[in-house]
């Protein structure tokens, strides 16, 4: 399979709609992580793997009409979403374009350049932050948020223990590291900003903690499975509850309310930097 191909969750309208679950399951987290970088009112900011828009979105909130976002994805259909929901919404300091993190870019630097859930997804993760980052001015700020999937183990993820929630991570965990995705991208952050030749980031650890029948984590994470099925079929992943996809959701809310029990997300890493001035 191609390198694109090999995008764990691929681009089906389905997924497209997975990333905005996703998005409104970390906005609040990403929201606290932006304004901790320092992103702020009239700053010009590019997003690279901007998906259908989510994070772009919260920036384009964070910096106003006077600032500016541009999302870069590298599938025409996720561009095509992103964009759709920019204009529904009527922003005009919001636009997205097809692109991949390496590929040049006209206009002039940005002052900042953001990411979420997307340097896991690249072979090189330090060669794609570099290239990215060329198009920050000197001065300018470098902010990612990358999941730490590995550290989602028996005893962190779930209280009381939820098997079907763990062998739903652990099965996530097999098919991201067949694709050649890095699950451990959390922890590796530091290391791979220093590789790319930028200053030492600050670092920041969150995870969200849900239960009751209402919280959103059942349906993210059935979804998220069901996003990941076509490409675990062609590696030859195993998947347990493959199926039952269908009723995992449920199957979820069952084993953790039933028992006035609790979940945690995927530990999510953030990591920022001013560039050299
Ligand atoms: C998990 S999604 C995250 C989307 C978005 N950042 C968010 O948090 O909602 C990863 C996205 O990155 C895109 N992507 C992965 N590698 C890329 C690359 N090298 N260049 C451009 N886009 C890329 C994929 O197409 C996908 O839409």
């Amino acid at each position: 399979v191609s390198e694109a191909e090999r995008y764990v969750c691929g681009h089906s309208a389905r997924e497209l709609k997975r990333l905005e679950l996703q998005g409104c399951y970390y906005e609040e987290l990403s929201r606290r992580f932006l304004e901790a970088a320092g992103i702020a009112a009239g700053m010009k900011v590019l997003d690279v793997g901007s998906g259908a828009g989510d994070l772009s979105l919260l920036v384009a909130d964070l910096v106003g009409p006077s600032g500016s976002v541009l999302g870069v994805d590298r599938t025409a259909e996720a561009v095509a979403v992103a964009t759709a929901r920019a204009r529904a919404r009527e922003l005009r300091n919001v636009a997205f374009r097809c692109a991949t993190l390496e590929d040049p870019l006209p206009g002039a630097a940005v002052d900042a350049l953001v990411g979420r859930f997307v340097l896991m997804h690249q072979p090189d993760p330090a060669a794609a932050l570099r290239a990215a980052a060329r198009h920050v001015r000197a001065g300018g700020i470098v902010a990612f948020l990358e999941s730490h999937m590995s550290g989602a183990v028996a005893g962190v993820h779930s209280w009381p223990h939820a098997p079907a929630y763990h062998r739903v991570l652990r099965t996530m965990v097999d098919i991201v590291t067949a694709a050649g995705s890095h699950p451990d991208m959390g922890l590796r952050l530091r290391r791979t900003f220093l590789d790319a030749g930028l200053p030492q980031p600050e670092l920041w650890l969150q995870a969200r903690l849900d239960g009751g029948p209402d919280a959103d984590v059942y349906r993210y994470v059935a979804e998220s499975l069901r996003s990941m099925l076509p490409l675990a079929e062609r590696l030859g992943v195993e998947v347990p509850l493959a199926g039952d996809i269908d009723e995992l959701e449920a199957t979820l809310r069952e084993e953790t309310h039933t028992g006035g029990g609790v979940l945690t997300s995927w530990l999510v890493v953030g990591a920022w930097c001013r560039t050299e001035s």
